[in-house]
């Protein structure tokens, strides 16, 4: 038997404990031992959940007890998550998240101190959802020189997009369908402004670059500005327009943005809809590929997350390579980037 512990029993925490719980039979036969949620860590209590007994408050209980060996880290945000990660780690427990923030911020720091510490920070769950993306750049990818990634990597603004191309309805209206889904974050700025794409897409170009791509260095606009208007322009000329999310490589020079575009029905990204998100890669000798799937919401995070637990539970203490170094690569202006 393999003890879990889950940081944060919010949507994606819980999401975590129903997937296991759901799959029961699958999880416990790839993992090849029984995953057991044996603590939840959050500042509530909850009366009357069928897992009320595993609440705790004091992180420290999970830290001390070397029973537990793989952390789920469904917090969100940068602190105390950072912290907690880093102790995790420290003591040789892995972690899994879903936090694509501090992923962002601080991936290579902490891929460094897993495999100093023969165990394992695995992030599926922080780009796209319950897309792979992490692991097929990971892996499946690593033959190639990725050339470009293009990728619709917010649920919400997509969401919102096509409600308003669809239905006529307004901004507001679309927001809020989006927070009651569960989709958007708990400051929906960092949706509709762009700054979730953003790290997404920083996370993927340091996967592609194998450096420290930092989000602030990424031009980002949202859709804050997008009008009624220029739906019906994007109408007339057959367009559709989409928040996308682009990284490439150009003669030795990278390039990155997050803005809106109006898209024509040749680009593969045109007709990825509502809640789905999607990513473009192209590889210089593998040509094109696409991934695609729901890219918010409580399940298909909490999927993602689960299946890095399995990767874990698999591989014990040996250290899955993710090649992330903390050096900073340098960003070419964005004009280049759009072409
Ligand atoms: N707010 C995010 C989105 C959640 O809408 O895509 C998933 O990262």
């Amino acid at each position: 038997m393999i003890n879990v512990a889950v940081l944060g029993y919010g949507t994606v925490g819980s999401g975590v404990v129903e997937v296991i719980e759901t799959n029961k039979d699958v999880i416990d036969k790839r993992a090849g031992q029984e995953l057991h949620v044996k603590y939840i860590l959050d500042l509530r209590d909850f009366p009357g959940d069928p897992y009320e007994d595993r609440i705790v408050h004091d992180y420290n209980i999970i830290l001390n007890d070397p029973e537990v060996s793989i952390i789920c880290e469904t917090m969100g945000g940068n602190e105390p998550a950072f912290t907690f990660s880093m102790q995790a780690l420290k003591a040789g427990k892995s972690v899994c998240t879903s936090n694509k923030e501090l992923v962002a911020n601080h991936g290579a720091e902490l891929i460094r101190t897993a495999r100093e510490n023969e165990c394992n920070y695995l992030f599926e769950a922080s780009v796209g959802g319950g897309i792979p993306i992490i692991r097929p750049l990971n892996v499946a990818l690593t033959a190639e020189r990725i050339e470009l990634i293009n990728g619709i990597l917010n649920g919400t603004t997509n969401y919102i997009l096509t409600k308003m191309a669809e239905e006529g309805s307004d901004f507001d209206y679309c927001l809020k369908e989006a927070q009651d889904k569960g989709y958007a974050e708990r400051n929906p700025e960092a949706d509709v402004e762009g700054y979730d794409a953003c790290r997404k897409i920083a996370i993927l170009s340091s996967l592609m670059t194998g450096k420290t791509v930092r989000y602030e260095d990424i031009y980002t606009e949202g859709i804050t500005k997008i009008t009624k208007e220029d739906f019906l322009y994007a109408k007339k000329m057959n367009k559709f327009i989409k928040l996308l999310a682009k990284s490439r490589e150009l003669d030795g020079e990278y390039y990155a943005m997050v803005a809106p575009f109006m898209i024509g029905e040749k680009n593969p990204l045109h007709s990825v809809n509502d809640v789905f998100n999607a990513i473009f890669i192209r590889g210089n000798t593998l040509g094109d590929s696409m991934y695609y799937g729901r890219g918010a919401g409580k399940l298909p995070t909490a999927s993602a997350v689960v299946s890095d637990v399995i990767d874990c539970a698999k591989h014990g203490r040996k250290h899955i390579i993710c090649i992330w170094e903390e050096e900073k690569l340098s960003l070419k202006s964005v004009e280049d980037a759009s072409r």
